[in-house]
C-alpha cells in the first residue's frame, strides 16, 4: 500500500535530491580526512542491513521481532528485571508504597520518583550509584485513585511535586540482580522544592530575580528534566525540558508576552495544579519564575550536601540531554538539543580546559554558546550567539532568552532535537530529530521558517531521522562540520516514497520516533523510541516502543528490545 496523503511539496524533487545525497554521501563520511585519527573504516561497507551472520556483524544478538505485548522483549540469552519503581523507599524509615493512596506528599519525598528518564551509573568509594530523571508524573496512574485523575487536596500536589526531579540511590547487585541498596549515605531525591544555586552568566541577572529571591542567585527545584549527561569529572547533568507545564496564571486577564509564547508560558497548566499550593508558579504573580527554569542543572551525585547548580551559560531552552567531550586541548564541549518542533541544535564551548584533579567548579560558567546550521551541501557550521550578531544586550540575556538568539542568527529549525551521542571511536556526533508534523507546514513558535531542509528533507515528518555531523579537523570545537543521515525512519511495508524510510530501514526493524541515544564503549549505538504505538496504518508493524543497536560504520540496525 503506497501513501496516497502524503503530501505534495513544491519541493519534493529538491528534498528527495536532498535525501539521496545524505545517504549516499555516507561513504564520503566514511572516507574523509576530515574525520581524523580513528577514521579508517573497512573499504565498501554497506549501507543496507546485513545478514545478521556472526562473522558479518557486530551486533551479536538475535533481533527481537516487534509486538505490543505489555511487557518488555529481550533476545534469546537476555533476561531483564525491575531495578527500581515509583514509590520505592529509598530509607528504612520510609513507609512502604501503598498501592491503596499511592502514597502522600511525605512518602513520596523518601521514594523513587515517577516516569524514569536519563538516567548514569556512577563507581566511587565502593559504591555503585544510579541517578535518574524523573520527568513527570503519570497523572492518570498516580491519582487513579480521585474522580479527577488529578491532583486534588493540597498534599496530592505537593506528592506530584515531590515525585518530579531526581533520585539518586546506590545498588546492590547479587545473583545477577540489581536493587536499592537503603539507607545508602548517597542515596538522595531531588525535587521541585530543592535548593539550588544559579550559576554562570544569567545569575543575578534581573529577569532572574524574583519575590523569593530578590538576588536571582537561588532557585528552587528543578521539573521535567528529561535527558541527561555526565562530565569528565564524575558530575551529572539533568536537563531540564517541559518547565512550561507546570505555570499558570491566576489573573484571568493574563495574556502571555512573546518572550513567554515563545517557551510555551500560558494561562493555563497541564493539570499539575502546583500554583494552588506555590504561588511561585502562577506567572501572573510571578512572570520572573519561569526564566529560572529550563536549564541544565549539575549535581554531584557522590555528594548529598552539594547543592545542585543550574548552568546557565548552556542556554535556557527545553533541553534533551547534554552530551559532554573533550577536545584535544582539553576544552569542554557540550552539545544540547531543544526539542519542540523547529527549535534548534546547540553546542557550548567552554572558555577554560579540563585537567585530571584540577578545578572543576565553574568549568561549565563562561564559554561560547553556539547554534547550528545545516546547509543542502552536507555542510554545516556552529554560529556564535554574542550580543553583537544576536542584538541582546548580554551573554546573560542570551543564556536566559536563547531561542530568540538562536533565531537572530538563522540557525536552522530542526524536527524536535532530541538525545545528542557522541561516538567514543571517532569524532562524530549524533541527534535523533524524532518527528515533526509542522515541517514544510507552518513555523515555529518564534516564527521562523520551517520549509524542508537538508537535515529535516521531509514534509510533515511523522517517522524522525538520526542526523550525523563529522566536525572538521576531528575537533569539536571546530566551527564547520560535514553531515549525512544515519537512518531515515519510516514504513516501507506502507510506503514506496521517502516515507519508506532509508535503505537501513527495513520491515524487520522498523521504528518511528527515535529519542533516546547513547553509545557503548564497543561504538554501537543505542538508539530508543518514544513515539506512536498504535501498531495501525502508518504504524503498522512497528509495534511498541523498541530499543534497537546501530553500528555506526555499516548502518546496521537491529531491534533488540
Ligand atoms: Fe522528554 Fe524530548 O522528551
Ligand atoms: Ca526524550
Amino acid at each position: 500500500m503506497v501513501d496516497r496523503s502524503a503530501p505534495r511539496c513544491p519541493r519534493s524533487r529538491a528534498f528527495h535530491d536532498i535525501v539521496a545525497a545524505a545517504l549516499s554521501r555516507r561513504a564520503f563520511m566514511r572516507g574523509s580526512a576530515a574525520l581524523g585519527a580513528g577514521a579508517i573504516l573497512p573499504a565498501g561497507a554497506a549501507l543496507a542491513p546485513r545478514p545478521s551472520r556472526a562473522a558479518d556483524t557486530r551486533l551479536m544478538f538475535p533481533a527481537v521481532a516487534a509486538n505490543t505485548r505489555d511487557t518488555v522483549t529481550v533476545p534469546d540469552g537476555f533476561n531483564w528485571h525491575v531495578v527500581a519503581s515509583w514509590g520505592d523507599p529509598l530509607w528504612s524509615h520510609a513507609p512502604a508504597f501503598d498501592p491503596e493512596t499511592r502514597g502522600t506528599a511525605a512518602s513520596q519525598a523518601l521514594a523513587i520518583g515517577d516516569n524514569n528518564d536519563g538516567m548514569e551509573m556512577f563507581a566511587g568509594g565502593g559504591r555503585s550509584v544510579l541517578a535518574v530523571n524523573n520527568e513527570y508524573v503519570n497523572l492518570e496512574i498516580m491519582f487513579g485513585n480521585r474522580a479527577s485523575e488529578r491532583p486534588e487536596s493540597e498534599d496530592d500536589v505537593r506528592k506530584n511535586m515531590a515525585a518530579h526531579g531526581v533520585s539518586i540511590f546506590e545498588v546492590t547487585g547479587t545473583g545477577g540482580r540489581w536493587r536499592i541498596a537503603p539507607d545508602s549515605p548517597v542515596n538522595r531525591r531531588i525535587t521541585a522544592d530543592t535548593p539550588m544555586t544559579i550559576a554562570g552568566p544569567a545569575r543575578g541577572h534581573p529577569l532572574l530575580r524574583t519575590a523569593a529571591d530578590p538576588d536571582g542567585t537561588r532557585a528552587r527545584g528543578t521539573w521535567n528534566n528529561c535527558g541527561c549527561g555526565r562530565t569528565p569529572w564524575g558530575t551529572y547533568l539533568a536537563c531540564e525540558e517541559n518547565f512550561n507545564g507546570y505555570f499558570s496564571a491566576s489573573d484571568p486577564g493574563f495574556t502571555p508576552d512573546a518572550d513567554q509564547t515563545r517557551y510555551g508560558i500560558g494561562a493555563k497548566d497541564w493539570g499539575h495544579g502546583w500554583a494552588r499550593v506555590d504561588s511561585r508558579f502562577d506567572v501572573s504573580r510571578h512572570p520572573n519564575e519561569p526564566n529560572r527554569v529550563g536549564y541544565v542543572v549539575e549535581i554531584d551525585p557522590l555528594n548529598p550536601a552539594a547543592a545542585p547548580r543550574k548552568r546557565t551559560a548552556l542556554g535556557r531552552f527545553k533541553h534533551e540531554n547534554a552530551e559532554v567531550e573533550l577536545t584535544a586541548s582539553g576544552h569542554v564541549v557540550v552539545y544540547m538539543g531543544d526539542d519542540e518542533r523547529g527549535e534548534f541544535l546547540y553546542r557550548f564551548v567552554s572558555a577554560d580546559t579540563y585537567r585530571e584533579n584540577g578545578a572543576t567548579g565553574s568549568l561549565l560558567d563562561s564559554g561560547t554558546l553556539y547554534a547550528a546550521r545545516f546547509h543542502d551541501n552536507m555542510r554545516g557550521e556552529w554560529v556564535a550567539l554574542t550580543p553583537e550578531n544576536t542584538g541582546l544586550a548580554s551573554q546573560a540575556e542570551i543564556c536566559i532568552r536563547t531561542r530568540q538568539a538562536a533565531s537572530a542568527v538563522g540557525a536552522t529549525t530542526m524536527d524536535r532535537p532530541e538525545w545528542v551521542a557522541a561516538n567514543p571511536a571517532r569524532a562524530e556526533v549524533f541527534c535523533c530529530l524524532t518527528n515533526n508534523k509542522n515541517r514544510g507546514i507552518k513555523p515555529n513558535a518564534g516564527g521562523d521558517p520551517a520549509p524542508v531542509n537538508g537535515p529535516n528533507p521531509r514534509a510533515r515528518n511523522r517517522y524522525g531521522q538520526i542526523v550525523r555531523w563529522a566536525p572538521d579537523g576531528g575537533d569539536h570545537a571546530a566551527p564547520g562540520f560535514t553531515w549525512d543521515l544515519f537512518a531515515v525512519a519510516g514504513n516501507p511495508t506502507v510506503h514506496a516514497d521517502a516515507y519508506a524510510g532509508s535503505a537501513n530501514i527495513d520491515a524487520g526493524n522498523m521504528f518511528n520516533a527515535p529519542d533516546g541515544l547513547a553509545f557503548d564503549r564497543n561504538g554501537l549505538m543505542w538508539i530508543q523510541t518514544d513515539g506512536n504505538t498504535r501498531n495501525r496504518g502508518e504504524f503498522a508493524g512497528m509495534g511498541n516502543n523498541q530499543m534497537l543497536a546501530g553500528d555506526p560504520e555499516t548502518g546496521e540496525i537491529r531491534r533488540f528490545l
